[in-house]
């Protein structure tokens, strides 16, 4: 199968990229080679390629930033799926793209989780133009999946997990204070790679939750990691408010992959499991990355 990947240099982007190598053709294109805000540039690859299949992997994801920069998140967010969705449309082609945890408000009682029907509701900018590529997508696609993951971390990119890392070993002793009122499902790029891949030829079409199994707060799963990497460190629970950020994020993240599990195709197990399996795979490597 000839398989186009957009975002190919993002955490997700590398993992897919590199699995699905195995066994299709796969043109990944980084943000240089493709900007997928730009309807006239999406076309053209397209057309140069004629993919089948076309993973969105590309995204503004400075949750933050997006605040700020409204304009370029929107863009990113909103109509890169939508200039997407077009382009394989008029290919007859498929389109899996990714979105996010924060197209909810998250005020269902903790530990529940969002399942696929829930009423969506962002609460950020990153939220909203999260939720507009959504629907675009919806919209103008005929042969879809949407992917809503969480909390990710891999081994390419930046993300919390490594953060905390190198946070601690700058000097353990060095009080962190963690948030420990927003609870979410960590989720590792390359188990969401093993996803994709299992849902590339099925016909499931529409949205699906496509989180690691059970869940944490930011401050349990920054402790497991540490403790996993052997690393000693002075983490401290804290809340929302004593951590105040631009965006506003949902207390509960938590989604519930009832779609993929009644499908028999979630690949899915708890996140604790994937730590410790990233941990195994690649401890060496954040070590040394970490201390630079
Ligand atoms: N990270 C999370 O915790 C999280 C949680 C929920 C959902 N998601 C979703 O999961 C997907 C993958 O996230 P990730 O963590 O792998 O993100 P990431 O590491 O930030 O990668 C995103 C990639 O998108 C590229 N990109 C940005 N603007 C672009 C444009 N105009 N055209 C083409 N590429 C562009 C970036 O390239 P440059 O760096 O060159 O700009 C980057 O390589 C995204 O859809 C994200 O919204 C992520």
């Amino acid at each position: 199968m000839k398989i186009l990947i957009t975002g190919g240099q993002g955490q997700l982007g590398q993992d897919v990229s590199k699995l699905l190598g195995h066994e299709h053709k796969v043109i990944s294109c980084g943000s240089k080679e493709l900007d997928i805000s730009s309807q006239e540039a999406v076309d053209r690859v397209i057309n140069r390629h004629h993919p089948q299949v076309l993973i969105n992997c590309a995204a503004y994801t400075a949750v933050d930033t997006c605040e700020k920069e409204k304009e370029l998140a929107w863009q990113v967010n909103a109509r890169g799926p939508e200039n997407l969705a077009r382009g394989m449309e008029a290919r007859d082609g498929r389109l899996i793209h990714i979105s996010t945890d924060y197209v909810f408000d998250g005020n269902k009682p903790i530990p529940e989780g969002y399942t696929e029907e829930d009423a969506v509701a962002p609460l950020s900018q990153y939220g909203r133009s999260k939720l507009a590529g959504e629907q675009a997508v919806t919209e103008i696609s005929s042969d879809h999946l949407i992917l809503r993951t969480a909390w990710l971390y891999g081994w390419g990119g930046k993300n919390f997990l490594k953060t905390m890392l190198r946070l601690a070993l700058a000097d353990p002793s060095r009080e962190l204070k963690v948030v420990n009122d927003q609870h979410g499902s960590l989720t590792w790029t390359a188990t969401l790679a093993r996803q994709i891949e299992t849902v590339l030829t099925s016909d499931l079409q529409g949205i699906v939750h496509a989180t690691a199994e059970g869940s944490s707060t930011w401050y349990q799963g920054a402790c497991y990691f540490l403790d996993a990497m052997e690393i000693p460190h002075n983490l401290v629970p804290c809340s929302t408010s004593e951590y105040p950020t631009p965006a506003h994020r949902p207390a509960n993240s938590i989604l519930e992959n009832r779609r993929l599990k009644q499908a028999g195709l979630s690949v899915f197990n708890s996140w604790q499991g994937d730590i410790d399996a990233f941990v195994r795979l690649y401890r060496k490597e954040l070590l040394q990355e970490a201390k630079g």
